[in-house]
């Protein structure tokens, strides 16, 4: 199963391999995207309308990125949608039926949250909310289960495996949003998960110039009726994005190894720094994910949380670095934070996130060190 999939290979070539075109003589190397609302049809009413026939319906350019995404996951299939909440929502909206139980994270992306309360329990589903600490006992009651993991912006980690068991003994079905794992450090669906849901925003276009999502799985049922869901609702991605999606796939594994290894080395800094309070990152062996995430996690994320004093501490610290963006988001080239209760999240007014990019780790670790203390000062 996992070499069908090129799970033996190394992640950078795993991303290499996604995006490669087939080997046909004339044909470009690199992808071309193919921007078209509709397709030429038989004339003949009577003789069906086999491959492309409009664009909300298919596009050869999602194809060659929905046929590199479910590489990456490990999936029979994916389908693009013009962004995370796109794919989340659709998916939602096909399995969590009137009358059904859905868990949504308490402690993941807000806006999953608010969707889910929001436009949900108005059509009878009930909604409960847990933590991820809180989601194996929850699952018990549910119909449906959304995780995600590590969560953002807490970056506590669901244990998959447990979870996938839980929801399988009551035919219960588990979604699983890989957004801040990325399929580059952890494949949810061979730890038990029905679908995967995530924005390719973040890491994956790495660019911070687009918005996508995507679904991928192996039940072709279940693809079937969120490709429906897709079709008739229209949250699409437009043919170029998804080829400077594709463009961005292939970088994305030596990005992301960069991104990660920044991670750890400023969580390994950030441990113990005078004007830090707390650090949050699956990869510290002392933090409490760390058991989890080392069994199910080949890598640890490209984010850090960390808990300053207080608000002012944080903007002290985004105005004296060079080298830290103040932006919302995540996953970019260049490292960036974020300070969470600006958003409604509960957490600390101090508490920071940090996405990390692909600087040179020594001079990252250097511009955020001198910042923070400046900012202390
Ligand atoms: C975990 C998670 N899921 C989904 C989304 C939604 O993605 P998008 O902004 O591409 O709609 C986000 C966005 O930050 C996220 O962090």
């Amino acid at each position: 199963m996992a070499e069908q999939f090129g799970m033996q290979y190394g992640t950078s070539t795993r991303s290499v391999k996604a995006v490669a075109s087939p080997a046909v003589p004339g044909a470009p190397v690199a992808p071309y995207p193919l921007p078209a609302a509709t397709f030429h049809l038989p004339t003949a009413d009577d003789e069906s309308a086999a491959g492309d026939y409009y664009g909300r319906a298919s596009n050869p350019t999602w194809r060659q990125v929905e046929s590199a995404l479910a590489q990456l996951e490990g999936a029979v299939s994916a389908l693009v949608f013009g962004s995370g909440m796109a794919a989340v929502t659709a998916t939602l909206r096909v399995l969590a039926a009137p009358g059904s139980v859905l868990v949504v994270p308490a402690d993941g992306y807000y806006q999953v949250r608010a969707y889910a309360t929001e436009c949900l329990v108005p059509q009878g589903v009930k909604v409960l909310q847990a933590g991820a600490g809180e989601m194996c006992e929850a699952a018990g009651q549910a119909d449906v289960v959304l995780a995600e993991t590590p969560t953002n912006p807490g970056l506590d980690v669901v244990d998959l495996h447990r979870l996938g068991l839980i929801c399988r003994g009551r035919g219960a079905r588990l979604i699983v949003d890989n957004t801040t794992a990325t399929p580059l450090a952890q494949q949810p669906l061979a730890l038990g998960a029905d679908l995967v849901v995530a924005s390719a925003t973040k890491a994956l276009s790495g660019h911070s110039d687009l918005l996508a999502g995507y679904v991928a799985g192996s039940q072709p049922d279940l693809l079937a009726a969120v490709e429906r869901e897709r079709l008739l609702s229209g949250p699409i991605l437009g043919a170029f994005e998804a080829w400077l999606l594709l463009r961005s796939l292939g970088s994305a594994g030596l990005r992301y190894e960069r991104q990660c290894q920044n991670a750890q080395s400023l969580a390994t800094m950030l441990d113990g720094h005078h004007a830090v309070r707390s650090v949050r990152y699956p990869g510290l062996p002392g933090d409490t994910s760390y058991p989890v995430a080392a069994g199910q996690m080949q890598r640890f994320g490209s984010l850090v949380a960390a808990e300053l004093a207080d608000a002012d501490a944080v903007a002290g610290l985004l105005s004296a670095a060079e080298l830290v963006v103040s932006s919302t988001s995540f996953g970019g080239i260049h490292t960036s934070a974020d300070r969470r209760a600006r958003w409604g999240d509960d957490v600390a007014a101090g508490f920071v996130r940090f996405s990390l990019g692909i600087e040179d780790t020594d001079d990252l670790l250097t511009d955020i060190d001198r910042a923070l203390t400046t900012a202390a000062r």
